[in-house]
């Protein structure tokens, strides 16, 4: 990483990019530089978030364009670029048309970051982490998708309701593609160091994981248009302060496997360590027969989108 400012790009001004483009200028983080091909609309976000620069004591420059060449030599490139799911819409059904934005806007970005980290958002998201790493012939440890910290945020915000704590004791693990068949795991998600099965009946529990894997829709739901924005720019915040901060902290991301968790060739969101390389290492956790069969699941629906795409070409 280079030395001196530290710079990230977003691409896509929309709800979640300018949120995160906030959350990191604002976390004191980096300069950021935020793209959207709607012309006016990353300047003038951008030029909002400068001038809350002041009464929020940084100096971070928050700049907004429509040319990449803007975003020569970013540190971390996160991807926002694409269509948000409106209701009735599954995030499936956004595959095509966003593995085109994502392969168009990732290759003209890498091109002037050629050791940036990339963060994709956009959904279906283990699909646009495979076209990620196609468009940019990355390794996987600089391609890793941002999907499990929010699930797993989700997760945590439920178990505190239901048992009148505080979130913040709460850990909670989501294995597993960012869609219905997301993989909670109740016996690694804990309360101050409790297992949560040791406080709450299993029907409560699949109560709370029904609504975690559902967490998206619901909020989808209630908006009526567009969908979450603000949990998924805090998430992206948790991801780019890692790498930035060589923090190595231990997040559920989307990665492509090679054999961990006996998945070979597909991207699965599973724990992982994140410093300045990006993805460190991959954490493997035994499980039980039934938790391997529901992360099995969730790889082949990924392998369908996979396969989708690459009928399509
Ligand atoms: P949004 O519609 O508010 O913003 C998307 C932005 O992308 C728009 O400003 C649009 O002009 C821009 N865009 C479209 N084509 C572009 C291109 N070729 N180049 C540059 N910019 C382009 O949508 P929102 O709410 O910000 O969501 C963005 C994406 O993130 C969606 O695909 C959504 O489903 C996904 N998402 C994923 C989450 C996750 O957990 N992985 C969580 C939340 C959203
Ligand atoms: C979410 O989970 C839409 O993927 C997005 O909120």
């Amino acid at each position: 990483m280079a030395v001196g400012r530290r710079k990230v790009t977003v691409i896509g001004a929309g709800n979640v990019g300018a949120t995160a483009a906030q959350r990191i200028a604002e976390a004191r983080l980096a300069d950021v530089c935020l793209i959207d091909v709607v012309e006016g609309l990353p300047q003038g976000k951008a030029l909002d978030l400068a001038e809350a620069a002041p009464l929020h004591y940084h100096d971070f420059a928050v700049r907004g364009t429509n040319d990449y060449a803007d975003t020569t030599g970013s540190d971390v490139i996160v991807v926002t670029a694409g269509l948000a799911r409106q209701p009735g819409m599954s995030r499936d059904d956004l595959l095509l048309k966003n593995s085109g934005i994502v392969r168009s806007v990732v290759g003209k970005a890498v091109e002037r970051s050629p050791e940036a980290v990339v963060v994709l958002v956009t959904n279906p998201l283990d699909a646009m982490v495979h076209v990620a790493l196609d468009v940019t012939g990355f390794p996987r440890e600089r391609v890793i998708g941002m999907a499990g910290v929010l699930d797993s945020a989700r997760f945590r915000t439920f178990i505190a309701e239901e048992l009148g704590v505080s979130a913040t004791d709460v850990s909670a693990f989501v294995l597993g593609g960012h869609g219905d068949s997301m993989v909670p795991l109740p016996r690694f998600s804990t309360v101050a160091g409790i297992p949560l099965p040791e406080l709450l009946s299993p029907e409560r529990i699949e109560a709370l994981v029904q609504r975690t894997r559902n967490g998206g829709a619901e909020v989808v739901a209630l908006l009526k248009s567009g969908s979450a924005f603000y949990a998924p720019a805090s998430s992206v915040l948790h991801m780019v302060d890692s790498i930035l901060n060589d923090r190595k902290r231990v997040l559920p991301c989307a990665v492509l496997l090679k054999g961990e968790y006996g998945i070979d060739g597909l991207v699965v969101g599973v724990p992982v360590v994140l410093g300045a390389g990006g993805m460190e290492r991959i954490i493997e956790i035994k499980l039980t027969a039934e938790e391997r069969a529901e992360l099995k699941a969730s790889a082949d629906s990924v392998r369908g989108l996979v396969d989708t795409l690459k009928a399509s070409v």
